[in-house]
């Protein structure tokens, strides 16, 4: 099961990315370009499943609200960018840029949710939680002074999002440090180059089932499902410190 898993968050996940250039130069590109239906020069998506049960995140986030979140919301997201990839495929084609801001816009909204979803669903689970251990961990303790400093600061900017978006722990490769943004819907108030490691979902689809208008209580509680190991992968995998 876990090879399944595994080759399906390649194809549907990183691989289908990196056909994008949004996570090139780790990929096994002989396995994307042999196993995802192609749209002409596109690569289209497929939705990667869900790496656990939908009930493993209990009591943290609830099945259903799992279910939904990732079945429906993730779903449209990868929906939303193969239309996107083919409408602007459809452009290129017929030389036909009249609505090129538009596709630009959905490009950037679908793209980022997808990439984001994909983040969030695959640094979570079961049996996690805790203080991270790792080069990760000696970044934050490096970056921000104390793993207790950086979560007041990462909760705070989660729980103060406007509106609908995300708190997100990444990379700045020019600087080579650690950095913590607020993005509002996938897109907005991004830092250009960053990697982001870890994610929290403060759309209200994410929680809203089992917390309603209790964010905060949501945010303190993702601390408990955050799975480090899998932020640890991220960064050896993404980011260079030389
Ligand atoms: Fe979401």
């Amino acid at each position: 099961m876990r090879d399944e898993i595994s080759r399906r968050e390649i194809i549907g996940g990183i691989g289908a990315l990196g056909a994008l250039g949004v996570l090139s130069g780790a990929l096994p590109t002989e396995a994307v370009a042999s196993s995802l239906p192609s749209h002409g020069s596109v690569n289209l998506l497929e939705l990667p499943a869900l790496p656990y049960p939908e009930d493993a995140l209990e009591p943290v986030i609830d099945k259903e609200t799992v279910k939904i979140h990732h079945d429906k919301h993730f779903a449209a997201y990868v929906a939303g960018l193969n239309k996107t990839l083919k409408d602007i495929e459809k452009a290129r084609n017929t030389g036909d840029f009249e609505h090129i801001k538009a596709m630009s816009r959905d490009l950037a909204f679908n793209a980022s949710g997808v990439i984001l979803h994909w983040i969030y669903f695959s640094t979570i689970g079961p049996k996690a939680g805790g203080v991270p251990t790792g080069k990760v961990g000696e970044l934050i303790k490096r970056d921000f002074g104390s793993f207790e400093t950086f979560w007041k600061q990462f909760s705070a900017a989660s729980k103060n999002v406007e509106a609908s978006g995300w708190g997100i722990l990444a990379w700045e490769p020019f600087s080579k440090k650690l950095s913590i943004l607020e993005a509002e819907k996938h897109q907005n108030l991004t830092s250009w180059g960053v990697m982001p490691l870890m994610v929290c979902d403060v759309w209200e689809h994410a929680y809203y089932l089992k917390y309603q208008n209790r964010r905060a209580d949501y945010v303190d509680n993702f601390a408990k499902i955050i799975d480090w190991n899998k932020v640890e992968d991220r960064f050896t995998t993404y980011c260079e410190m030389k």
